[in-house]
């Protein structure tokens, strides 16, 4: 038969038997032992639920890191010619999805850049503000550089997300996120 680890047997202060106890430490008996047992068994399962709880973090990370990789290698669009945007202006175009509003900017003869317009605050549309040089964000006020897509003014802390762009014969082409933007 299996014995009680010593640390587990229940001793009274004066070293008595249970028998020899007054009545009232009968009533109220406070086994020491015990509750140290279970404290420490309750600490061991807080170790594990807090070690769980860090290794679901970490695959949640790596999962998105994968997306985000897959999201690197979208298909190549046809965004517009090179001259339908003028110097100083905006196209509005969808990419990688029909639901993913993005815009393309024309800085000068021979510079074009492009940004998700998900504002990287709450996810509003920007609009685009070329005579102020920036992207307004009507949701909360935030603005976001034209020429940068870093955050100039309001809540937002993170730069808008820029596409990857490809030039062929005189067309604009959307190759992918461009992820040191994210
Ligand atoms: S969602 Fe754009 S500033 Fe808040």
């Amino acid at each position: 038969m299996l014995q009680p680890e010593r640390e587990q047997i229940t001793v009274a202060p004066d070293g008595g038997s249970e028998a020899e106890q007054p009545q009232w430490r009968q009533d109220f008996p406070i086994d020491w032992p015990q509750d140290n047992y279970i404290a420490r068994r309750d600490f061991t399962k807080f170790l594990v639920l807090t070690s769980l709880a860090f290794t679901a973090g970490q695959i949640w990370i790596v999962v998105q890191n994968f997306f985000r990789a897959r999201r690197g290698q979208s298909p190549i669009r046809l965004i517009a010619g090179v001259d339908e945007v003028p110097i100083g202006g905006t196209l509005m175009f969808t990419y990688p999805e029909q639901h993913d509003q993005c815009v393309l900017v024309r800085l000068d003869e021979r510079s074009f850049i492009a940004y998700s317009r998900e504002c990287t605050h709450l996810s509003c549309s920007v609009v685009p503000e070329p005579d102020k040089r920036r992207f307004f964000c009507p949701c909360h006020e935030g603005a976001f550089d034209i020429a940068t897509g870093s955050p100039i003014a309001g809540p937002p802390r993170r730069p808008l997300a820029r596409i990857k762009l490809e030039f062929r014969q005189g067309s604009i082409y959307a190759a992918g996120l461009d992820l040191r933007s994210l």
